[in-house]
């Protein structure tokens, strides 16, 4: 339990993204270890949630771990590209934290579609055999030398790199991992950190979204898209989700999509003209790439912004300059891993994200959970379109 220190706070108000009063005192709370004045003794549930110490600060200052024993954990290893089958479940080394890095001993972990391609040889991993995955929230468990403001026994989350989190245990550098709030459950907080904070830059910082905007979201039932659709609505867009099939759409709608369009059986585009009334939208955000990029560009009205995120579908085809000139659009292909190269941006978007699930901005959708040893049939099922919300993998000796 952490301890509870009073002070002023600043004000977070004029941040759109934190959607409401108690997401804006949350984020401060995560931010700077200060619980406001205004907010106790009323709230005491907002006390509950956010009750967390020390939560940033990392020095290097003293050796604090110096075995040289071996620790052999299970882990999905690739050794070669191809299907979900070179996905094996082996024992391999951990090792001891080196100085500015931890171990943790992972009790979730977030799947994501970047596991696919990195698998298929479409990504190219560092090294071969690999381990897969990059998100997870775990317990400290070790702490390498001269690293202070992590101790054994916090709770904390990654995303993005490095590589390596379909294991029991970890090695993570210290400033990639951020403290888990107390209200966040580890399995919630796994499915949405790469997620959510993919989320959090796409509406936040690649394109802005503001009250009457309207968005296009394809894949809005999936694993991001069902945070993005969330995100942009309660930020008073008019949000335009598709997706494959009538359960998704249900799901879409329940997620803010005030229009949902089934792509495999109309023509999105079409339907989008119809929707806008011919004026189309402020943005696309396309992470299926191949199959409705063109379709996209076509959706955008005078200087919209094409925001090409992923390409679950495929790459798309080359762009000629021409088509962005005809109607003066922006076009970005951004990536996770540059708007959170900072310590602060990445506390930052974590905070925001944190705290819009605390206080119930965002609804976390964790439909899917496998061991971790059945990998392979979780990558099967996200790429084969059978999965909705966020997939999670649960370390078999955790159960
Ligand atoms: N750039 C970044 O920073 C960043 C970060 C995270 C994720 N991403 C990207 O965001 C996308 C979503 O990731 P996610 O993990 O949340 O996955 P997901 O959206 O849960 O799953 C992919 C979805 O894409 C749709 N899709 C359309 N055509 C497809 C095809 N040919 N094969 C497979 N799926 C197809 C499917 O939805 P329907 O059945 O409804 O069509 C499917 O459920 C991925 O492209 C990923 O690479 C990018």
């Amino acid at each position: 339990m952490g301890c509870l220190r009073l002070g002023l706070v600043p004000n977070y108000h004029h941040n759109p993204s934190l959607l409401n009063s108690r997401s804006s005192l949350i984020l401060h709370k995560y931010k700077t270890g200060f619980l406001p004045c205004s907010s106790f003794p009323s709230n005491k549930n907002l006390f509950r949630l956010i009750t967390i110490t020390n939560p940033i600060k990392l020095n290097k200052v003293r050796a604090c771990s110096n075995s040289t024993e071996k620790t052999m954990v299970k882990a999905i290893r690739v050794h070669e590209f191809g299907g979900p089958e070179v996905l094996k479940w082996e024992d391999v080394e951990v090792g001891e934290p080196k100085e500015g890095e931890i171990r943790v001993k992972n009790k979730a972990i977030g799947l994501n579609f970047i596991d696919i391609y990195f698998r298929k040889g479409v990504y190219k991993s560092p090294t071969m055999p690999y381990t897969p995955g990059m998100e997870a929230v775990g317990e400290v468990v070790a702490v390498g030398p001269g690293l202070t403001g992590r101790k054994v026994g916090d709770l904390v989350a990654y995303a993005g790199s490095p590589m390596g989190s379909y294991a029991e245990e970890q090695i993570l550098p210290a400033d990639r991992a951020v403290p888990v709030p107390p209200s966040v459950d580890p399995i919630t907080a796994a499915s949405i950190m790469l997620k959510g904070l993919t989320a959090q830059y796409l509406v936040r910082s690649s394109f802005k979204v503001e009250a009457g905007h309207t968005v296009l979201v394809h894949a809005a039932a999936g694993g991001v898209g069902s945070l993005l659709c969330q995100w942009a609505n309660a930020l008073g867009a008019t949000v335009i989700g598709t997706v494959s099939t009538e359960e998704k759409a249900a799901q879409a709608r329940e997620d803010g999509c005030h229009h949902v369009i089934i792509y495999k059986e109309e023509d999105f585009v079409s339907r989008v003209k119809d929707i806008t009334a011919g004026q189309g939208v402020e943005v696309v955000y396309d992470s299926v790439g191949k199959d409705t990029f063109q379709g996209s560009l076509e959706c955008l009205k005078l200087r919209g912004y094409m925001v090409l995120f992923g390409q679950s579908s495929g790459s798309p085809d080359p762009v000629p300059l021409s088509a962005i000139a005809a109607k003066s659009l922006f076009l970005t292909r951004p990536t996770l891993m540059h708007y959170t190269i900072t310590r602060d941006e990445l506390l930052e978007a974590a905070g925001e994200l944190f705290a819009n699930v605390a206080s119930g901005v965002l609804r976390v959708r964790v439909n899917h959970k496998f061991l971790l040893s059945q990998a392979a049939e979780a990558q099967t099922a996200l790429e084969n379109r059978q999965t909705t919300g966020s997939v999670v993998l649960i370390p078999d000796a955790s159960l």
